[in-house]
């Protein structure tokens, strides 16, 4: 059954081996030590304990500062590429915390697949139910991992259940939990039919696993006692009479998800999870852009901007571009057309996140995560190719949800501070709305939490102090419409009126009411909360 795979001919190996992911999580379901054991199982680390950057979600406020400083360890976290077996694991870390949802958005968009991870005792909790509407949005493929089965967890249909009433998605159980909490003894592999049993006195060690023929066979006695072994023979027929059965194309349209049983701690049901996602986690696929799809196949290079790290190196101010490779075979020092300004790009160093350390890439295929160092050139939503004018779409800018204006603590510093909020922008760390009458800035953010990083980062990158203070404004909206409307508009709401970073124009109010009224009022007019970024 796992290797129910139909790899595509037309796609080269390196490709076809490729699966590129995030995980999705609730604070503390797992996220971290799964990666981990990823990691460990990947060769990339060789001891659990050496992913230090904890899921972002867990931080505290002055967790967070910390990590600021360390900035290089949180990034090399951002992106992780291992090979397991046969194939290239691509692993995008998806930040936790609810404050920063644009971000997860955007990192979803550079991701073929997802893993959810959910706490076997908490069953689908809220972050995880937003995230996994972010991933409904894009029809993403979803590998269901149920973590922590060696605690007291809740019954496994109830959890199914659960699963398939919250998030409307069908299940199918790839291995069945014998036993909970204390009595936990591992899983019955229902695709392999194989016993698989945890040693809980290494947590290190893979399961041992032995090779069974069918639930009628008499092996299964000398291993499971009775008791649980009649619970676990009338389960799995249960099981199989009503839940559907794994079908590789349902999985891979989003409709269906595998469900693992295990306890990442204890490294068990993790090796099934990673041959799972080898097996049932589609390879790279076509991005969709303007004013054509772009097939990974392609033998031209193409890639686009998902996320924008600047100041890894405070020092300088240099900045990392993370590209996912949309196409292609990538070499170091090509020359690529950067589509927005029409100029050529010589990308002569750019970077693999191999687990806690950053390689010069000296290939890269279309389906990897690379990053491209640079000074401002390159932007969140910007594609690059070897020549044609493609442009990568459905990466989005959200409006803001909170709305403060931003003072320098200098009067003096005032221009300094703008350049800094401006690459914050370009980051995507924050909206920057320069306001048409009066001076001074208001940055929009997401959520609360980016008012105080965004402090901190400016203090400690730029040596400026700044404040951020109420403002009569809380909601924004992109206008757009044609020129002449538009001046009219912006003449007759002087007070509104601002733009953003790239000189858009934005309509800034406090009510709802006005928001109306300019929709019933101005019929011409489009009021978006949304913004592709190009
Ligand atoms: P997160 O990134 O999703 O936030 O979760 P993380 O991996 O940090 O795990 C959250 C807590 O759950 C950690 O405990 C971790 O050790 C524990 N945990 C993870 N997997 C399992 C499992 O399979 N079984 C059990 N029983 N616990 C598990 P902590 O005490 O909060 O942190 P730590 O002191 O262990 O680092």
């Amino acid at each position: 059954m796992l290797d129910a795979r139909p790899n595509r001919p037309d796609l080269p190996a390196e490709i076809a081996r490729r699966r590129t992911f995030a995980i999705i999580s609730h604070p503390d379901a797992g996220k971290t030590t799964l990666t981990e054991k990823f990691l460990l199982y990947g060769g990339a680390i060789q001891m659990a304990g050496q992913v230090r950057a904890k899921g972002e979600a867990r931080r505290t406020r002055s967790d967070y500062m910390q990590m600021e400083k360390d900035r290089g360890i949180s990034v090399s976290a951002s992106a992780m590429s291992f090979d397991y077996k046969d194939f290239r694991f691509n692993l995008v870390d998806t930040p936790g915390h609810s404050d920063f949802s644009e971000d997860t958005y955007r990192t979803l968009t550079a991701v073929d697949a997802a893993i959810m991870v959910i706490d076997g005792a908490k069953g689908v909790e809220s972050q995880t139910r937003k995230l996994f509407e972010v991933c409904r949005l894009r029809d993403l493929p979803i590998l269901t991992f149920c973590n922590k089965m060696d605690r007291e967890s809740r019954d496994s249909f109830e959890i199914i259940d659960e699963i398939q009433e919250n998030l409307a998605i069908d299940v199918t159980p790839a291995s069945w939990p014998i036993g909970m909490g204390q009595d936990f003894l591992g899983c019955y592999d229902l695709l392999r039919d194989r016993l698989e049993l945890m040693d809980r006195a290494d947590r290190n060690r893979v399961a041992e696993s032995i090779e069974i023929e069918g639930l009628d066979d008499p092996k299964l006695a000398e291993h499971v006692p009775a008791q649980l072994l009649e619970k676990l023979r009338e389960e799995v027929e249960m099981a199989r009479e009503l839940l559907p059965a794994l079908d590789l194309q349902a999985v891979q349209e989003g409709h269906l998800t595998p469900i693992w049983f295990g306890s990442a701690i204890n490294s068990f049901g993790v090796k099934e999870l990673m041959d799972g996602i080898g097996a049932y986690a589609p390879e790279p696929q076509p991005a969709r852009a303007e004013p054509r799809q772009i097939a990974p196949e392609e033998s031209r290079v193409s890639g686009f901007v998902f996320k924008v790290q600047a100041n890894m190196d405070p020092k300088h101010r240099d900045r990392v571009a993370f590209v996912r490779l949309a196409s292609g075979h990538f070499r170091r020092g090509m020359k690529l057309l950067h589509v927005r300004s029409k100029k050529p790009m010589t990308v002569s160093a750019p970077v693999l996140f191999l687990a806690s350390d950053r390689e010069l890439a000296e290939e890269a295929w279309a389906g990897d995560i690379i990053g491209i160092p640079n000074h401002g050139q390159l932007r969140i939503g910007d594609t690059l190719t070897e020549g044609e004018a493609l442009r990568v779409t459905g990466i989005p800018s959200f409006a803001p949800e909170l709305l403060q204006a931003a003072r320098a603590g200098d009067p003096m510093k005032a221009k300094h501070l703008e350049k800094a909020l401006m690459q914050f922008a370009e980051e995507g760390a924050a909206k920057v709305f320069k306001p048409v009458v009066g001076s001074g800035f208001i940055v929009g953010v997401v959520g609360a939490l980016q008012f105080d990083v965004l402090a901190s980062r400016i203090e400690l990158e730029y040596g400026l102090p700044v404040r951020f203070e109420p403002t009569q404004f809380t909601s924004a909206r992109w206008v757009s419409g044609d020129k002449a409307t538009l001046e009219r508009f912006a003449n007759a709401n002087k007070q509104h009126m601002a733009t953003d970073n790239d000189g858009d124009m934005v309509y800034l109010t406090r009510l709802q009411w006005d928001i109306d009224r300019v929709a019933r009022d101005w019929p011409d007019l489009r009021l978006s909360d949304t913004k592709e970024m190009q």
